[in-house]
Parts: structure tokens; C-alpha cells; sequence
């Protein structure tokens, strides 16, 4: 089940009649269904949500949602939206944290041209003290996403870091390389849907994983950042800490934006940092169908907010 709701609803994310139909009522009023997911699909929408969660004690970062570019001329416009969004962010006087993909940057049209991009973004990120995460996709990016990071890093930017999926078997290896060169991991279960040949199939062992390089990260990582809403993890989590002597301010925890609010705000009220994953824009089908995957019982509440828009 665990496995194959991901499996149906990638497939689904790929429908053009589904897409138009979630994109007519999902986010056409503040109360439609998209929107307890997606802040907004602008970025004024994006940052007043931002503001208020800042104003309950959380640190952000903002996604501009976009992904699977296949033209040159696609992953320019990106690129220009995310120089754009860091002077937005500037002038609103909001943390300074975004999020990107490098498919959304042109990776498949060439590597280069992914390259090119980011640079322009770190070089404008850099400049006004922002801290850039390449979020991670599926498994056939794993190794690019890598090299694009490792080849920013070399140039000697220090303002980015990636995310590591503790679904997949490589990753213990991948995060000892981070906290070898002490870049700033984000641990993720993952979100897609991948064979057994690079990844775990049964969700226990993909939350086993996730609380071993959770200690791993924690004993060795640079400000690692423990993205999860499962709160056995998190209670495993700050134990261990704990029990090491690794202050609260040493690492944070993430959670996705209208996800576990409840758990968001009582790990604040006990003095942990909690950034909030807070995604924007017009492209937010796929994103949107992801959460759906990781938890069917969402779907009813979709089907009610449709027959709700309907009336
Ligand atoms: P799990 O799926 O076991 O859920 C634990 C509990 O959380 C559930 O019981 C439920 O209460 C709640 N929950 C989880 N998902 C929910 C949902 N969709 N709707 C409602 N409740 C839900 N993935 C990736 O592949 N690459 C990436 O770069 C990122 N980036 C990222 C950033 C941040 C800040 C977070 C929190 C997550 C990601 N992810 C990600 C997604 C991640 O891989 C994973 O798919 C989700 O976080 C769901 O897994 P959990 O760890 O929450 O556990």
C-alpha cells in the first residue's frame, strides 16, 4: 500500500485532464482544497502565509514550485523567477531560505545549463545572505543533483545544501561524503515512488533508515535538519540528542507547510527550531499529487472540497 498509493498517484500526477480540473477548483478560493497544502500561487500570497508563521516562532524556506523543464528557455524564465524571489524576500524582510529543484533548472537539457543557472541564483543568493537547499528528486537525478551540488561547492559556495532521502541505500555513504566536506544535509524519507534495486520497499525499513542516519547526521553533521512529520522519529530524534549533549540549536527539524501544525507548534513551545516548507506558484499539481500519495485519507478530503466548489 505504502509503495503502491505513491506508484498511483505519480501516475495521476502525470494526467493532463486531472491537472486541469484540480487547477479549475484547487486553488480558486482561500478555502479550496489545494490551498491546505500551497501557500499561494503568488509570492505576495507566499509571504504573507510566511509572515504568519514566522509570527508564531517558525523559520521558513520558500519553494517556488516547477519542475521537469525541458526547454533551455523554461529553466532561464526559472531562473530569472528565483533571482526575482530572493528581491522580493529581501524587501519583505522575511528569513532569507529558499528551496529549488534541479530539474525545474534545466538538468535535462544539459547538465551546463543547470549549472549556469544555479550559479546565477547563488551568486544573487550569496550576496544578501541566503541559504539555498536543492531539494532531491527521483533516483535517476540522485547522482546529478549530487555532482551539480559537489561542483558549486568546489567553486566555493557555502550558502546551499542538499536533501537525502533515507529510503534509498546509497544514502549513509551520500551523507558521509556531506559531513566530509560539512555541507548542511536535510534528511527526507522520499517522496517517490523507486524500485528495489536502489531503494527500501517496506516503509519500516525506510523509517529504520531514516532513525540511523538521523543519528548519524546528529553526531557528525553540520546543522543537520531532520525533515519528518512522524513523531516517533522526532521523539527518537530528541532523545538522542539529548542523551549526546547536542544543544537544540545545533540542528532543526522540518516539516511541510499545513502538514502536523499541531506538532510544528509543540516543538517550538519546547525550544526546537522548526522551519516550514512553504510552497508557491502556478506549478503545484505535482507537488500537490505527492501529498496525496504519502496519505490516501487526503484524498477524501479532496473529493469534498471539489463537490464543495461545485455548489
Ligand atoms: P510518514 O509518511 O510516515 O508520515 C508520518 C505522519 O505525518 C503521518 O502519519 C501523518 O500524520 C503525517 N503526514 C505525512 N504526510 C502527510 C500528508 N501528505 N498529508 C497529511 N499528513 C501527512 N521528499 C523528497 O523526496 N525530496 C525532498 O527534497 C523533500 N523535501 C522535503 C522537505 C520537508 C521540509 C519535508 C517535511 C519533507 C520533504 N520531502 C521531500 C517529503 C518526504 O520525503 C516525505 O515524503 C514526507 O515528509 C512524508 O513522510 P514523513 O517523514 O512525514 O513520514
Amino acid at each position: 500500500m505504502y509503495s503502491g498509493s505513491k506508484a498511483l498517484f505519480f501516475a495521476l500526477s502525470r494526467s493532463a485532464a486531472l491537472k486541469r480540473l484540480a487547477s479549475k477548483y484547487g486553488m480558486a478560493r482561500p478555502d479550496s482544497f489545494a490551498r491546505r497544502f500551497i501557500a499561494g500561487e503568488t509570492v505576495e500570497e507566499a509571504i504573507e502565509d510566511a509572515r504568519a508563521l514566522q509570527a508564531r516562532g517558525m523559520l521558513l524556506t520558500l519553494d517556488y514550485l516547477g519542475e521537469s523543464v525541458k526547454t533551455a528557455a523554461a529553466a532561464a524564465a526559472a531562473t530569472r523567477e528565483y533571482v526575482g524571489l530572493i528581491d522580493v524576500i529581501v524587501a519583505s524582510g522575511i528569513e532569507r531560505n529558499i528551496s529549488l529543484k534541479v530539474t525545474q533548472l534545466g538538468v535535462d537539457v544539459d547538465r551546463a545549463t543547470c549549472v549556469d543557472n544555479l550559479r546565477r541564483i547563488l551568486d544573487s543568493a550569496q550576496r544578501h545572505d541566503f541559504f539555498v537547499r536543492i531539494d532531491m528528486e527521483n533516483s535517476p537525478y540522485t547522482e546529478v543533483t549530487l555532482e551539480v551540488f559537489e561542483t558549486m561547492w568546489q567553486q566555493q559556495y557555502r550558502c546551499l545544501g542538499v536533501a537525502l532521502q533515507s529510503g534509498l541505500y546509497r544514502t549513509e555513504q551520500d551523507i558521509r561524503r556531506m559531513n566530509e566536506l560539512g555541507a548542511r544535509v536535510r534528511l527526507v524519507k522520499g517522496a517517490y515512488k523507486e524500485p528495489a534495486a536502489v531503494a527500501h520497499q517496506r516503509k519500516a525499513d525506510v523509517d529504520e533508515s531514516f532513525r540511523r542516519l538521523g543519528h548519524l547526521l546528529l553526531d557528525h553533521g553540520t546543522y543537520p535538519a531532520l525533515a519528518t512529520h512522524d513523531e516517533r522519529l522526532i521523539e527518537d530524534a530528541r532523545a538522542y540528542a539529548l542523551q549526546r549533549g547536542i544543544a537544540k540549536d545545533r540542528f532543526e527539524f522540518q516539516m511541510l507547510y499545513g502538514i502536523r501544525r499541531d506538532l510544528q507548534t509543540s516543538l517550538v513551545a519546547n525550544g526546537y527550531r522548526m522551519r516550514i516548507y512553504v510552497p508557491f506558484g502556478r506549478q503545484w499539481f505535482p507537488y500537490f499529487m505527492r501529498r496525496l500519495g504519502e496519505r490516501p485519507a487526503n484524498v477524501a478530503f479532496v473529493i469534498r472540497g471539489i463537490l464543495g466548489e461545485r455548489h
